[in-house]
């Protein structure tokens, strides 16, 4: 789970909070209006661009939730470098937003309380064809002999790989 700022609990809400969750609510019929393009910088210093699905706001934050497998490019991207910016077209509304921010990926060992129930929150929401994708090789792994990706799902109401 990527969220756009480290610390965003004591936040107040920005001025474009508003004008966003408009436009969400305004293209909430199109199903591409979920899914911004996020671009982070690669660990040779180029800008790494990708489309995500927008997971909702964190609490009552200004902070934008995603959710990534750790083992992805931009996990280990956004560790060395958390600036990132993020455009959202709207076609409905035809709006664009483009937003900069700060990244903070937020692992099993992450220790604030309330980020951890909201990344526990959003596995238990993910849908079983989105939950089987982190039991699938290492994204971006050259596929072994075109074997068949796993199809058992993983659980619901337990991590993946338990925390140590
Ligand atoms: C419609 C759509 C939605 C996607 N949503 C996500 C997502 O929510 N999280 C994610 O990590 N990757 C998502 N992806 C895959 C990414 O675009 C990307 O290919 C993948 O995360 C690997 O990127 P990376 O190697 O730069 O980390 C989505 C792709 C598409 C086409």
């Amino acid at each position: 789970v990527a969220s756009a700022s480290p610390e965003p609990i004591c936040q107040p809400l920005a001025p474009w909070r508003t004008a966003l969750a408009k436009a969400i609510h305004g293209n909430r019929k199109l199903p591409s209006a979920r899914y911004p393009q996020l671009a982070t910088v690669g660990l040779d210093g180029r800008p790494a661009n990708r489309t995500v699905v927008f997971r909702g706001f964190f609490a009552h934050t200004n902070c934008l939730q995603f959710i990534t497998d750790a083992r992805s490019a931009k996990a280990e991207q956004m560790t060395h470098q958390p600036a990132a910016e993020l455009c959202w077209y709207f076609a409905q509304t035809r709006e664009q937003f483009r937003m900069a921010g700060d990244l903070c990926l937020v692992g099993a060992h992450h220790p604030n309380p309330h980020l951890q129930a909201s990344r526990v929150q959003l596995w238990q929401q993910l849908s079983d064809a989105a939950r089987l994708q982190f039991n699938w090789p290492s994204p971006g792994d050259i596929r072994q002999d075109n074997q068949p990706f796993p199809t058992d799902v993983p659980n619901r109401d337990e991590p993946l790989i338990p925390a140590e």
